[in-house]
Order: C-alpha cells, then sequence, then structure tokens
C-alpha cells in the first residue's frame, strides 16, 4: 500500500468485477444504438478505458476535460472546460463517464450543456458516488459503488494531481491535506 494511504476502501479486483457488471448492463441497454461514450477528464480516464473493454457493442469515444476542484479539496462551484469534444452530439445517444459524482455541479454543468446541444439521449455512468455531498439534485443512471464522505483517492482520484495511478480507492491520511 502507498505510504500516503490509510486504509483500502475498495480494492482493485472489487473494482474490476464491478466494471464487468456495468459493462454488461451497457451491452444490452446500448444494443444497436452505438452510442459516444464521453470521457470526462482527467479522473474518469481509468475507468473509462477499463469500461469500454467490458462493453461489447459498437460504439464511438470521446473525450472532454473539465476542472471544478484544482489542488484544493473543495469544489470552487466553476466549471472550467479545458478541452470540449471533437464530435457533434446531436442526434447521438450519449453517456458521460465519471470517476465520482461529489457536489453533482461538473455533471449537472455537462448535462446542461449536452441537451443544449441537442443530444439524442444523456446518461451517466458514475464509478463512484458520494451522495452525502451533493448540492445540485442529480443521480447517475449506472453507479459503481457509493462512497462515505472520505477524502478517498486512486482510480482516478486525484489530490492535487497524485496518486491517480493507485489501482485501488483508499482514504489519504489526513496529514497529507492538511498540512
Ligand atoms: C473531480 C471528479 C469529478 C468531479 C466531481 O474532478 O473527477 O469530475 O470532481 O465533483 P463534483 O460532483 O463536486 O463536481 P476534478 O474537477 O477534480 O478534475 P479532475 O477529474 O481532472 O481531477
Ligand atoms: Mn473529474
Ligand atoms: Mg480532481
Amino acid at each position: 500500500m502507498h505510504n500516503d494511504i490509510q486504509e483500502v476502501l475498495i480494492s482493485e479486483e472489487e473494482i474490476q468485477a464491478k466494471i464487468r457488471e456495468l459493462g454488461s448492463k451497457l451491452s444490452a441497454e446500448y444494443e444497436g444504438r452505438n452510442p459516444l461514450v464521453i470521457c470526462v477528464l482527467k479522473g474518469a480516464f481509468i475507468f473509462m478505458a477499463d469500461l469500454v473493454k467490458t462493453i461489447t457493442v459498437p460504439l464511438e469515444l470521446d473525450f472532454m476535460a473539465v476542472s471544478s476542484y484544482g489542488a484544493s479539496t473543495k469544489s470552487s462551484g466553476v466549471v472550467k472546460i479545458i478541452k470540449d469534444l471533437d464530435v457533434s452530439v446531436e442526434g447521438r445517444d450519449v453517456l458521460i463517464v465519471e470517476d465520482i459524482i461529489d457536489s453533482g455541479l461538473t455533471l449537472s454543468h455537462l448535462i446542461e450543456m449536452l441537451q443544449n446541444r441537442k443530444a439524442k439521449s444523456v446518461a451517466v455512468c458514475t464509478l463512484f458516488d458520494k451522495p452525502a455531498r451533493r448540492t445540485v439534485d442529480l443521480q447517475a443512471d449506472y453507479t459503481g459503488f457509493v462512497l462515505p464522505d472520505a477524502f478517498v483517492v486512486g482510480y482516478g482520484l486525484d489530490y492535487a494531481e497524485h496518486y491517480r495511478n493507485l489501482p485501488y480507492i483508499g482514504i489519504l491520511k489526513p496529514e497529507i491535506y492538511s498540512k
């Protein structure tokens, strides 16, 4: 285990098993619909890569980079688009892939934007959810794990850009973010 991690909350094996479950649900749902699967960078990059390998129907991918946290542990409430999509979503069945929903601000902003661009449908698949932290009314269509309100990192989730490469979800030692 990484030295800055206090406790492993969800192991690599548990994560991969859950992703296979999500993949088979999504494969059934999107049969014949050629969805546009959108990865919300940076956090969702590992989940996206693992998830699409478990989806067995034809699909297209695109990437968007947004940021609301920066190096802070709290959302600033301002969602910045750092990289927009390359393709049009008009008339497409869009599936947004996120690593985590916290306040819900990032996703509510993205969903509204994709609806304004006339997507045919917009659904959300998130690996992790922290419902206790929600400030806007938002629920994912597909959720992997519900997390307690602890500062977690790993499997794409960062603190000040670190720990994204951990293959599991761990609780960060408080002395790391309070110093
Ligand atoms: C994190 C996370 C989600 C978002 C969730 O991204 O990856 O995208 O915050 O928080 P919210 O529900 O309160 O909006 P972040 O802005 O830290 O950027 P990153 O993905 O590049 O780490
Ligand atoms: Mn993110
Ligand atoms: Mg972040």
